[in-house]
């Protein structure tokens, strides 16, 4: 991944394919944001008159490259939009986190190619430095693996390989700790993201598990992992039902992160379908082409553990990953078939592409058994949602409505658009079944929301949860925006992260 150091250098002397500054739209035309005085002054103070010829407008999204003012070492500057000039403060313009976290990635895109950048963006205080050192890198982030031709050093489109950040202070220790929590989120968010773009005939429940317990060893977290015969033992109907048609058996993973000094316990529930193809309830061509995106859920809690491991956060949180590939096949769930859940309720499986509830009810369920301060489950669950929130924000869902809040002022406050959904009661009766004591489907309408009082059902007694349905944001198969890559996004990774912080810091219930 990209390197990230805070620097104290004058931008004129640096030895960097480019001098990264922000620019804003003011009521009277294009700003050019603090932190770039030098850089503005080598022009002779005409940047902002300079860019404006040059068409730029200081919008997000906008970038305009210039050659460097005579007397710089590197050859170009390139501006970058940082939108609408934010309200005066005393002290100059705040610019707001989502603003810098956007431009910061924006720019560390359009320098893929380069080896290493100054970014001269305006910060004001160690939160400044922390939100553009995670922008530049999940800005910078690409996925390659699989591409030969990207191997050839001639198509030169390798991601930013430095970033040096000015303006900010490097012995302090603020700055430090915000460097370093950006470091260790960015890159294991963007392990979140290569999992969700690895193609799912390299990447099945075995081989996730693998994944989980090489990183557990590498950052001290205690995984488990119950392969299908341990599964069968246990009872787990669910996450069995759902792996029977699959040539690759599915697996429940625990990851434990404890901390000596932690008086709260989280547990994160993911959704990992490696592959979803619906099953027996087959997808049609055109809906399945990008459901190896259906295990990011368990990719987002997946890297919120191993964050929460890497900055020592005082709060125990236990991650499980519920595993398996959705098939047809001759061994496959059928439509009709009950299952056996591990909460010892049975289900009537009336669609078998309605699968992530499945895995999903066994392992909150089992996570139940540690009574837990919540359970936050993460999950790729319904179209439903897509359609109504769109392919950028996630819904949030509760049995709790302070938790819920909390949850969608955190999702806010890291730059994860979302948006608080409710659980309707009536909706719970389209799920009766004749035979079993509930059906994994119910009324077409609202059936985001018909997931979601599934799920509750198989939540332990007293225990506060909250759903995430990110089917929307976690795969963009649009163009890359702000940090945002096209494909595995990392969705719901910082909201998890914040929460486990603020739990650890004493911040929640
Ligand atoms: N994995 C899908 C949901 C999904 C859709 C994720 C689009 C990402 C993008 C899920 O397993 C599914 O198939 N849900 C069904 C449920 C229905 C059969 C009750 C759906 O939403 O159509
Ligand atoms: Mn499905
Ligand atoms: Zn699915």
């Amino acid at each position: 991944m990209t390197a990230l150091t805070l620097s104290t250098a004058a931008a004129s002397g640096l030895r960097v394919d480019a001098i990264v500054v922000g620019v804003a739209k003011g009521d009277k035309g294009l700003v050019v944001a603090p932190g770039a005085e030098a850089v503005d002054k080598a022009y002779d103070g005409k940047l902002a008159s300079v860019l404006e010829t040059l068409g730029a407008a200081g919008g997000e999204g906008e970038v305009t490259k210039l050659p460097a003012p005579s007397g710089f070492k590197a050859p170009v500057v390139l501006a970058v939009g940082l939108g609408a000039l934010p309200a005066k403060a005393d002290d100059g313009e705040v610019y707001d986190a989502e603003s810098l976290r956007r431009a910061a990635g924006v720019a560390a895109r359009a320098l893929s190619g380069a080896k290493k950048a100054a970014f001269a963006l305006p910060v004001e205080d160690a939160a400044d430095a922390g939100v553009i050192a995670e922008g530049a890198l999940l800005g910078a982030y690409s996925f390659d693996a699989y591409k030969e031709s990207a191997k050839d050093p001639k198509n030169g489109k390798a991601p930013l390989a430095e970033v040096a950040l000015l303006g900010g202070k490097p012995r302090d220790k603020a700055y430090k700790a915000e460097i370093e929590r950006a470091t260790a989120l960015a890159e294991e968010l963007n392990r979140a993201r290569d999992l969700v773009n690895t193609p799912p005939n390299d990447l099945n429940p075995e081989a996730f598990a693998a994944v989980a317990q090489a990183a557990g060893k590498e950052h001290g977290i205690k995984v488990q992992v119950l392969d299908e015969k341990a599964l069968v033992k246990g009872g787990y109907g669910g996450i069995l039902g759902v792996g029977a048609g699959s040539a690759s058996g599915p697996r429940l993973v625990k990851l434990s992160y404890t901390s000596s000094k932690a008086d709260k316990h989280l547990a994160f529930v993911g959704k990992g379908i490696t592959y979803d193809s619906g099953g027996i309830s087959l997808k049609p061509a055109g809906h399945n082409e990008t459901m190896k995106c259906d295990m990011a859920g368990a990719a987002a809690v997946f890297a919120a553990v191993v964050t929460a491991a890497r900055l020592k956060l005082d709060v125990n949180v236990t991650g499980w990953l519920a595993l398996a590939e959705n098939m047809p096949s001759g061994s496959a769930t059928r439509p009709g078939d009950v299952l056996r859940m591990y909460s010892g309720k049975t289900v009537e499986v009336l669609n078998t592409d309605a699968e992530g509830r499945l895995v999903l009810a066994d392992a909150l369920a089992k996570a139940s058994e540690e009574n837990p301060d919540a359970i936050i489950d993460v999950a790729t669950l319904t179209g439903a949602m897509v359609l109504a929130l769109g392919n950028r924000t996630y819904g949030i869902m509760a049995n709790d409505d302070a938790f819920r809040t909390s949850i969608h002022e955190i999702a806010e406050e890291v730059g994860e658009p979302a948006w608080p959904m409710p659980l309707p009661a009536d909706l719970r009766k389209g799920m009766d079944s004749p035979t079993a004591d509930i059906a994994n489907m119910g009324e077409r309408m609202g059936g985001g929301l018909v997931a979601g009082l599934f799920l509750k059902e198989f939540v332990g007694e007293g225990i506060t949860w909250a759903h995430l349905d990110i089917a929307g944001p976690a795969f963009n198969e649009g163009g890359p925006f702000g940090y945002t890559p096209k494909g595995g996004t990392g969705s719901a990774v910082r909201t998890l992260v914040r929460l486990a912080e603020r739990t650890a810091a004493g911040d929640l219930g």
